[in-house]
């Protein structure tokens, strides 16, 4: 995928623990705003790839007849199913620890597929040709991420707000200036531009709609650790046997940005775009 980089599956390994509570939702008017879109009701089938612990594929449960949740982080398997054990959704829900290159691995069809933040994890192209031939025709891939443009203004919050700029440049200080992943480093980050890979693979679209954000919500100092510790380039693992003097040093920098311990945080809008399997023409 990354020139220079490569999977491993140390990626998200230990951070499972830490995403629900860290990770800050997505917009809360998401999942009607797909029922909508995509005319959900109750009937087809979802393929969640890149599942993580499960937060999209039980978001939209009651809309499907059956969700599958694919990932190959085994804590976060074991999460996803925790939580939907706890919702009492495991009659329709099934998780399969593999990574998406893996697939179909004998899933079957499917109405709907959700990337939520994981496509560009994958090898897109070979994910995206493999999804294709997964979908039912008239079925739709659907990209989530939180908008990454836009500012989230401070102003007015109620609490102060989380450090984030600060909470950057202490994880430099810890891991080094250029973002980890798993056992390799990414100069440049995750790659963008997916619109032309699923354009190459057949897709049309996409449609693009925004789920506003924008709701204040209140953070505690265990919440952004949490958050912290949720993020592949801020994995507890990369602290090695120093985790517990890292985490001290971030406790101390929260406490100094807020003597309550306590932030107010807005939350992003949620951006989807909608990708579409008419049909495709190979050519002879
Ligand atoms: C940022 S999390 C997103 C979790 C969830 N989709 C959400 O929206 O909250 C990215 C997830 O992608 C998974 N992932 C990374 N590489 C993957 C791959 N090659 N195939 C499938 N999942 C992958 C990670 O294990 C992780 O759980």
């Amino acid at each position: 995928m990354v020139a220079g980089w490569e999977w491993d599956e140390t990626l998200f390994a230990g951070t499972a623990a830490h995403y629900r509570r860290g990770r800050l939702p997505y917009a809360p008017g998401l999942a009607d705003a797909l029922a909508g879109i995509l005319g959900l009701d109750g009937h087809g089938r979802l393929v969640d790839v890149g599942c993580g612990p499960g937060i999209l594929a039980l978001a939209l449960a009651p809309l499907f007849r059956e969700v599958v949740g694919v990932d190959p982080d085994a804590e976060m398997i074991a999460e996803a199913r925790r939580e939907a054990g706890a919702r009492g959704v495991t009659g329709k829900a099934r998780w399969v620890r593999i990574r998406a290159e893996e697939l179909p691995a004998g899933l079957g069809r499917f109405t709907v597929a959700t990337f939520g933040q994981s496509f560009h994890w994958m090898d897109r192209e070979r994910v995206a040709a493999i999804t294709w031939d997964m979908l039912e025709t008239g079925g739709a891939l659907v990209h989530i991420s939180d908008l990454k443009t836009g500012t989230l203004t401070a102003e007015g919050l109620p609490l102060p707000a989380v450090p984030g700029a600060a909470i950057e440049e202490l994880v430099k200080r810890w891991l080094g200036p250029v973002r980890r992943a798993g056992r390799g480093v990414l100069p440049r980050g995750t790659p963008d531009g997916e619109a032309a890979v699923l354009a190459r693979a057949g897709f049309s679209g996409p449609r693009r709609h925004v789920v506003p954000g924008g709701q204040v919500i209140e953070r505690t100092v265990d919440d952004v650790v949490a958050g912290v510790f949720s993020m592949s380039f801020s994995a507890p693992r990369l602290f090695g046997t120093r985790r517990a003097d890292f985490e001290a040093d971030l406790r101390r920098l929260l406490r100094d940005a807020s003597a309550s311990g306590r932030f107010s945080a807005r939350l992003p809008s949620t951006e989807v775009f909608v990708w579409g399997k008419d049909t495709r023409y190979d050519g002879p």
